[in-house]
């Protein structure tokens, strides 16, 4: 794999400055956000005056803590503008949060919002190891999902070519990556594999192509899915990390030198993480709930906002930012089978370690009488025969059962026998409520 660490002198001031200097700019900041969210958001107000505090109570960062916290319910109660705290007309743009039931979450951003976006997602593919001049094909999709255009403009800020493919039509995917030879894909993990498994089918060495950079996110990936994603390409793998609510892709990213947890952009967004139940403040190295109250933004302030990202806060390395620890699930995702948590992630890691199987998979959740049960239906590998594979499943119980401490089914497949998706992965199909 070629070095990809960008030179000191190419980064932002802020991504060389102290801790306190960081610190110092954050409560700056933090008291023009809540001050602006208070003025001018009628919820944040009411909110505020529940709870008896005021923006002149924020003298310290710790101070935040006093404040409000916000979830989805908030957001979609004030659907579709409720949020916004400057005029409509001084919206530039929209997007939407991919929201699977009920009404989706708008998110709006003025002229200045979207080119701080475009430089923090410039920052984030330079972490990742892109360089103005590379050819950067993007294949999030584009549209109300901020993926593909968070993506485009940020390539564009750094300087690079930008090939803005959108999710799908996966043999042009790779027609495209052959005959255009980018050094950076900007895609989903899950669907990366789909592209990789296309690849093979064309009898392309997917090592041997252009690319050099992935910048995947948008959905939960391991540590193993790193390794497996790095051996079959030969390019560095990389960390994205974001959501609509704070803006999109680029809050936080890993950097390529370290590859330790992605790095959050805390000029811009200021993480606390909670105890999901009770609500209290957690110390820096625990984990929990991460919470985030946007800095900078001036269409949709964000105060304390629960992202239901299950992670901790850990030092800066790379950047004197904190690190976020690699997000492994979400309080949605989490599957309690018969008293035990299980989140997909915990699945993906153990069929990684399966020669056998393929990162191809579903979890699958039925009601048996009163018992829930979880059937993991995952891919043999191409090449891998349906005995040698059903060994491998029933190996598969075995090491669910002894690291995770719970009892699940394992049902091997043919190749191509999970559905592919062109984004966000479904990795749960719940069958409970049917029966
Ligand atoms: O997924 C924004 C994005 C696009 C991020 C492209 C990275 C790349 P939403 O559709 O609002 O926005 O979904 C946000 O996706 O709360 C996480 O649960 C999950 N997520 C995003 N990035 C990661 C990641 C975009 N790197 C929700 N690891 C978030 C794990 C992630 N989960």
């Amino acid at each position: 794999m070629q070095d990809r660490t960008p030179r000191p002198e190419e980064l932002e001031p802020i991504e060389r400055a102290g801790v306190d200097e960081l610190r110092a700019l954050q409560l700056d900041r933090l008291r023009w956000s809540l001050r602006h969210a208070y003025d001018n958001v009628p919820h944040y107000r009411r909110a505020f005056e529940t709870l008896g505090v005021h923006p002149d109570d924020c003298r310290d960062l710790a101070d935040l803590a006093r404040f409000p916290l916000t979830g989805k319910a908030e957001l979609r109660e004030n659907y579709p503008f409720g949020m916004f705290a400057v005029p409509r007309e001084r919206i530039a743009r929209l997007h939407a949060s991919s929201g699977t039931t009920g009404r989706p979450t708008v998110v709006g951003y003025t002229r200045q919002d979207l080119d701080t976006w475009a430089r923090l997602m410039a920052r984030s593919i330079r972490a990742s190891g892109g360089r103005p001049g590379d050819r950067v094909h993007v294949a999030y999709g584009y549209g109300l999902f901020t993926g593909g255009l968070g993506a485009h403009y940020g390539a564009e800020e750094l300087g690079c070519t930008v090939i803005p493919v959108s999710g799908g039509m996966t043999e042009r995917q790779v027609m495209l990556i052959r005959d255009l030879a980018p050094e950076v894909i900007m895609v989903t993990p899950s669907y990366l594999l789909a592209i990789v498994d296309e690849m093979e089918r064309q009898g392309i060495d997917p090592r041997a192509t252009s690319l050099q950079v992935g910048i995947f996110g948008a959905e939960p990936w391991t540590e193993d899915m790193r390794h497996e994603m790095e051996r079959r390409l030969d390019m560095h793998a990389v960390d994205i990390y974001g959501l609509s609510e704070l803006m999109g892709p680029g809050v936080a990213n890993e950097c390529v030198e370290t590859k330790d947890g992605p790095h959050l952009w805390e000029d811009h967004f200021y993480p606390e993480i909670i105890d999901p139940v009770t609500g209290a403040v957690l110390p820096d190295g625990e984990r929990g709930e991460l919470v985030l109250t946007s800095l900078t933004r001036e269409a949709m302030p964000v105060v304390r906002y629960r992202t239901r990202d299950l992670t901790r806060l850990l030092p800066g390395t790379a950047r004197p930012m904190r690190r976020i620890e690699k997000i492994t699930g979400r309080t949605d995702d989490m599957m309690i089978v018969r008293g035990v948590n299980v989140f997909p992630t915990q699945i993906e890691e153990l069929i990684l370690r399966t020669p056998q199987l393929s990162p191809h998979f579903q979890c699958v959740l039925d009601r048996q009488g009163r018992l829930d049960t979880l059937t993991v239906r995952v891919e043999r590998r191409p090449g891998v025969t349906p005995e040698s594979a059903e060994r491998a499943g029933a190996a598969l119980v075995e090491l669910v059962r002894n690291t995770i401490g719970v009892s699940v089914a394992v049902q091997v497949i043919a190749p191509d026998g999970v559905e592919r998706s062109m984004g966000k992965m479904r990795r749960i199909v719940d069958h409970r409520r049917a029966g």
